[in-house]
């Protein structure tokens, strides 16, 4: 079945999953759910600006709309930063579904390569990566395995490796180093569970930073809970429009002192039997 790409209320486009019954994105506003949660939320958006080198870790490469805002926001901000992307895809999309998002719009020229990105996941085996060096004044190629970037002193570039497998068949030690920022972009927990749970939680407090920020679109108490139970620190946060509230979370306490907190001794007694 044909995938069906919609234009959401803030102009930007999604698309429906046939095999989750879901839209990829908000449909109140895709492109301004992503920029409040995964890049205002998680502290994304300001290290761009400072010129921060940030190692990213992605839950759910689906659409890549997450890279296309990436590149808008460096264009926006001249941003130096040299950015590890790192993503994982379990049932990736075709190039035509992805070009059909028109990320052009969003930034020149990012149509193509996440849709090239997106060609080469395709036609990836289960276990493989793939991976691209964007660079301001190069054009990007997809490429399976793991070339290095070279001569990067200084230079400012985002390589992007999207991960071809089940997100708890993914390999972290590859990183870099520990991830400042974690995307979790998860279908919603009905339809995606697996994807919610303690373990998951706890193998991405492995991969972190003591100091990382987790974004999420979510605030179900029971995911909430998971969260908390896998090592994380919960702060909440306005929602986009169509969303009252969304989380915001860390390993290091410190780091939400912006944020309400949700009562986490409570969530723990709750569901601790449940989840575990
Ligand atoms: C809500 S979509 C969002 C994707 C993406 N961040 C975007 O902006 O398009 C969630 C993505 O997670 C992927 N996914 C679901 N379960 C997975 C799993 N167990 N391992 C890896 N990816 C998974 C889905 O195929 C889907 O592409």
């Amino acid at each position: 079945m044909a995938s069906k790409i919609i234009t959401t209320r803030d102009g930007s486009r999604s698309v429906f999953s046939n095999r989750f019954q879901q839209h990829y994105h908000n449909i109140a506003g895709a492109l301004t759910e992503s920029r409040n949660v995964f890049f205002d939320n998680t502290g994304l958006s300001k290290a761009l600006a400072e010129h921060r080198d940030i190692t990213l870790v992605e839950v759910g490469f689906g659409t890549g709309l997450h890279v296309a805002l990436l590149e808008c926001m460096r264009k926006r901000t001249g941003s130096r930063s040299q950015v590890h992307y790192y993503s994982v895809e379990k049932f990736p999309l075709e190039g035509d579904v992805v070009r059909r998002m028109d990320f052009g719009r969003i930034c020149p020229g990012m149509d193509e390569v996440v849709g090239r990105i997106a060609d080469a996941l395709f036609e990836a085996r289960d276990g493989e990566s793939v991976s691209v060096t964007i660079t301001p004044d190069k054009p990007a190629v997809a490429e399976k395995g793991l070339p290095d970037v070279e001569n990067t002193a200084g230079t400012p570039f985002t390589r992007v490796e999207v991960f071809r497998s089940d997100f708890h068949d993914w390999d972290l030690s590859v990183l870099n180093r520990p991830a400042q920022i974690i995307l979790h972009d998860a279908f919603s927990p009905d339809t995606n569970p697996d994807l919610w749970t303690v373990a998951t939680f706890r193998k991405l407090l492995e991969a972190a930073d003591p100091h990382a920020m987790l974004g999420t679109y979510c605030s179900a108490t029971r995911a909430r809970a998971a969260m908390i139970l896998g090592g994380w620190h919960i702060g909440r946060v306005q929602g986009p429009p169509g969303k009252r509230e969304v989380s915001v979370a860390s390993p290091d306490a410190a780091m939400l002192s912006a944020f309400k907190r949700v009562n986490e001794e409570l969530l723990m007694k709750r569901f601790r039997e449940e989840l575990s």
